[in-house]
């Protein structure tokens, strides 16, 4: 049996984010799943990734490191366990401030340990959790057109490119993200209830969607063969970013 991990980065359970991973758990349940739950919002974990969090550290504080010296606190090891154990991982949350909201970022600070999710030696190509897979669902207040290349809110790719790469660096196949964007609660009225309907949809076919996910295509990155003894894009190598390209 598959395991899967619904990581929800909300601090209301009832918001469509909370709602979209309520969906995504139950539609990977129906399809065979077995189901790990993170939901830092509702417990205490910190963000922040703190010495006082290793009182067992002795000497100088080195935040990579410190898991080698230190046991991990016990809700880093319980996120640390169920991602270890997840074929997949669906990651729910809003863009806040042009990235995702700082639990998620400080998540991946706390949880991405070295030596258990990443290796200095065992890195995107080769990386510790080659297999698995990341599926982001974000929810945007800006409407689809401002979202792209030319939109005014920013590319939403580009937005979160960062994210995806943290994940391909520690090995896993980044799914082609799912957006929904204009989610806000400003309309009033009819508009009010286009959304409510559209949000309905959206919820309605993540089962759908759950179901196709062996056929959704993998966001591309470069290949290790791709860069040289000094990590530089090889002339001929493809650009797939603008956070990679030559020039
Ligand atoms: C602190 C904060 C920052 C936000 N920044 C952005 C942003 O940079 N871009 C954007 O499109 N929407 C932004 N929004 C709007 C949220 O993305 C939107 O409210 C959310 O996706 C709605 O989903 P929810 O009902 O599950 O919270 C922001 C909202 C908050 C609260």
């Amino acid at each position: 049996m598959k395991t899967a991990l619904v990581l929800r980065i909300h601090p209301e359970p009832s918001s469509f984010t909370g709602a979209w991973a309520d969906a995504s758990a139950a539609a990977l349940e129906a399809a065979g799943y077995e189901v790990l739950h993170s939901d830092p919002h509702l417990g205490s974990f910190d963000p922040a990734l703190r010495r006082e969090q290793y009182p067992d550290h002795q000497g100088p504080f080195d935040p990579l490191k410190v898991t080698e010296s230190a046991p991990m606190p016990p809700e880093v090891a319980t996120e640390v366990d169920q991602l270890l154990a997840a074929d997949l991982l669906v990651i729910h949350f809003p863009m806040w401030w042009f990235g995702p909201p700082a639990m998620l970022k400080g998540w991946l600070d706390r949880v991405l340990v070295h030596g258990l999710v990443h290796d200095v030696d065992r890195r995107f190509d080769t990386g510790v959790c080659r297999g698995k897979k990341v599926l982001f669902c974000v929810s945007t207040g800006s409407r689809e057109s401002e979202s792209g290349p030319d939109g005014k809110e920013g590319n939403f790719r580009l937005l979160l490119w960062p994210l995806a790469y943290a994940f391909r660096y520690c090995g896993f196949d980044v799914l082609e993200p799912l957006s929904v964007h204009g989610v806000h609660g400003y309309h009033r009225g009819a508009r009010l209830t286009a959304l409510h309907d559209r949000l309905r949809d959206v919820l309605a076919t993540q089962a759908e969607v759950i179901a196709n996910l062996g056929a959704r295509p993998a966001w591309a990155f470069n290949a290790d063969t791709d860069f040289d003894e000094t990590g530089r894009l090889k002339p001929g190598a493809p650009s797939h970013s603008p956070f990679i390209r030559r020039g």
